[in-house]
């Protein structure tokens, strides 16, 4: 799959097949975030891999949507403040760092075959709690992950070109 193909293809799926993540396909997915570039390589990130009973049923309760329990496996990704790149003018850019390997995680599941969706809209205060973290780690996203139920990809909705590029 070329790369603009891959971008074509990956959706937010809600709706997951009941069937587990192969080994060497979640081995993929680590590399592909371990590698995602940062602010200053500061990689000022962590990343929860969740697919255990208990931590499935305690991550589902920080989001409650039938189709997110459907999931077989899922990744918190957490921003570390303590270690983000802070510019002059005070602005912080771990979530951005975070962002990044999120979107590659999402790239590359698709490239795997694999739905995956951004959730930000979840209770990341009783995920904080629920999963132990430090002070310092703030919980930004979580991502589901497993094979599709959906039979081909939805349409896309999007700006047009000229509404979003400016030649200046
Ligand atoms: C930062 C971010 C947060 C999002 N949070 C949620 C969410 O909490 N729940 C959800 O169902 N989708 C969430 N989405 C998915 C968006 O709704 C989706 O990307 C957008 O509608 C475009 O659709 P597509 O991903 O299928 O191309 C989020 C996406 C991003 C990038």
């Amino acid at each position: 799959m070329s790369l603009i193909d891959i971008i074509r293809s990956r959706y937010s799926c809600r709706s997951y097949q009941d069937k587990p993540v192969e080994e060497e396909k979640v081995a993929y997915l680590k590399e592909c975030m371990q590698l995602a570039p940062s602010a200053v390589n500061r990689q000022p990130w962590k990343f929860r891999i969740v697919r255990s009973e208990k931590g499935r049923e305690n991550l589902q309760t920080c989001y409650s949507r039938p189709w997110f329990n459907e999931a077989p496996l899922y990744i918190i990704a957490s921003a570390l403040h303590e270690q983000e790149w802070v510019r002059s003018d005070g602005k912080p850019h771990g979530d951005i760092d975070v962002a990044i390997a999120v979107e590659h995680l999402c790239l590359a599941a698709t490239e795997q075959g694999l739905g995956s969706c951004w959730v930000c809209n979840f209770d990341a205060q009783r995920c904080h709690q629920l999963f132990e973290m430090p002070d310092t780690e703030e919980p930004v996203a979580i991502i589901p992950i497993g094979y599709s139920s959906l039979a081909e990809t939805p349409q896309k909705t999007r700006k047009q070109q000229e509404e979003i590029f400016l030649e200046v």
